[in-house]
């Protein structure tokens, strides 16, 4: 199967690894030239995967019509707020057969849409029932290291999800399939903010018990939201879900994390943001989120906190002493 991946960032990179690893040719694509001259030239991605040598079948190219004629499957891997320019340039040259895999986890801040609604209003209408939304507890450089990961593809057409799931499962990849594009993509989105939350509360020094208060109760918030918003509640348990939460909240390697905990340190945000170098997705999905949360009239306390802390001037233990003291319910209020 012909691929191209469109972002040669650290997740298109390794993505585009794991398919060229099973024989196909790849092709990435990117406005960075000087990351497509590196993987060219030293088949590596220095910049974003350091040290990782890519399969052979991985090649590079600048022209976006070129990387994607003749392409059987088109991965989509750019930062989400960037998703729709680049499938503007990418619909006059998708192949009406294609298979489209979007692997961006985001919903646009002006229109509130996820990737599946920016990609339905952007991409030919032949093309909807190609589209797949791949998630799931993955950090890019443990996949380029092909250790072992399990995440889900989810799409309307059984046909599409499955012959997405055979493209790119192999011993180190497993995919799951789901029909719930809507919660898969929420929950890929909003679990970026709690996550923010959870560096902050390591950040503070709260301890184990708050951490998994936190994660915990940022599920029910991520379910009611999505839930709200047409998803299936089960969905919220799985790995798109559940496991893609349990990864960004507990882990250095996510950069919202480390957000949060600079912030729960008493960092400034820009200070913290700078020494990050790279998108943190969470400071911008917190606006998306307490924007839809308050769309779909769903109580979402820890996702406001998040925003109030990065946009509303309160410091992280304030944030944090406000949570706490809330009235006091159920632990299921429906
Ligand atoms: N890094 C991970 O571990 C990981 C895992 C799962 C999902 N994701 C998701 O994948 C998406 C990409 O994340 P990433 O970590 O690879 O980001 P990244 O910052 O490592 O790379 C982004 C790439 O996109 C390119 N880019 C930016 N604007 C562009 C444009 N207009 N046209 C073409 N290319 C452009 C950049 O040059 C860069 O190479 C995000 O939505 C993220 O949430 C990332």
């Amino acid at each position: 199967m012909r691929c191209a991946v469109l972002g040669a960032g650290s997740w298109g990179t390794a993505l585009g690894g794991i398919l060229a690893a099973k024989g196909w040719p790849v092709t990435v694509w990117d406005i960075d030239l000087e990351v497509l001259e590196d993987i060219r030239i030293s088949g590596r991605n220095s910049r974003y995967l350091p040290g990782i040598d890519l399969p052979g079948t991985l090649t590079a190219e600048a022209a976006l019509s070129v990387a994607v004629a003749d392409a059987q499957l088109v991965v989509l891997v750019v930062p989400s707020h960037v998703t729709r320019r680049v499938a503007e340039q990418l619909g006059p040259h998708l192949h009406p057969d294609a298979l489209v895999c979007c692997a961006a986890k985001g919903i646009e801040i002006d229109t509130l849409q996820t990737m599946s609604g920016v990609l339905h209003e952007v991409l030919p209408t032949r093309t909807h029932p190609q589209l797949t939304f791949l998630s799931g507890p993955s950090f890019a450089v443990e996949v380029a290291r092909h250790l072992p990961t399990a995440v889900t593809v989810a799409g309307t057409r059984e046909a599409a999800r499955r012959a997405v799931q055979e493209a790119f499962s192999g011993p180190s990849f497993r995919v799951y399939t789901s029909e719930d594009v809507m919660g898969v993509e929420v929950a890929g989105c909003v679990k970026n903010v709690v996550a923010i939350a959870s560096g902050m509360c390591d950040g503070l020094g709260f301890g184990a018990n708050a951490r998994a208060a936190l994660i915990t109760r940022g599920l029910v918030e991520i379910t009611r939201l999505a839930v709200a918003m047409g998803a299936q509640p089960v969905t919220l348990a799985g790995l798109s879900g559940m496991g893609d939460l349990i990864l960004t909240c507990s882990s250095e390697l996510s950069r919202n994390y480390r957000v949060g905990r600079g912030l729960g340190r008493g960092r400034p945000l820009g200070d913290v943001v700078a020494e990050l170098g790279q998108v943190a997705e969470g400071v911008v999905n917190a606006r998306s989120t307490l924007a839809l949360a308050r769309r779909h009239q769903v109580d979402m306390p820890i996702s406001a906190a998040v925003h109030a802390v990065l946009y509303e001037g309160l410091s992280a233990r304030e944030a944090a002493t406000a949570l706490m003291t809330r009235a006091l319910k159920p632990e299921t209020d429906g």
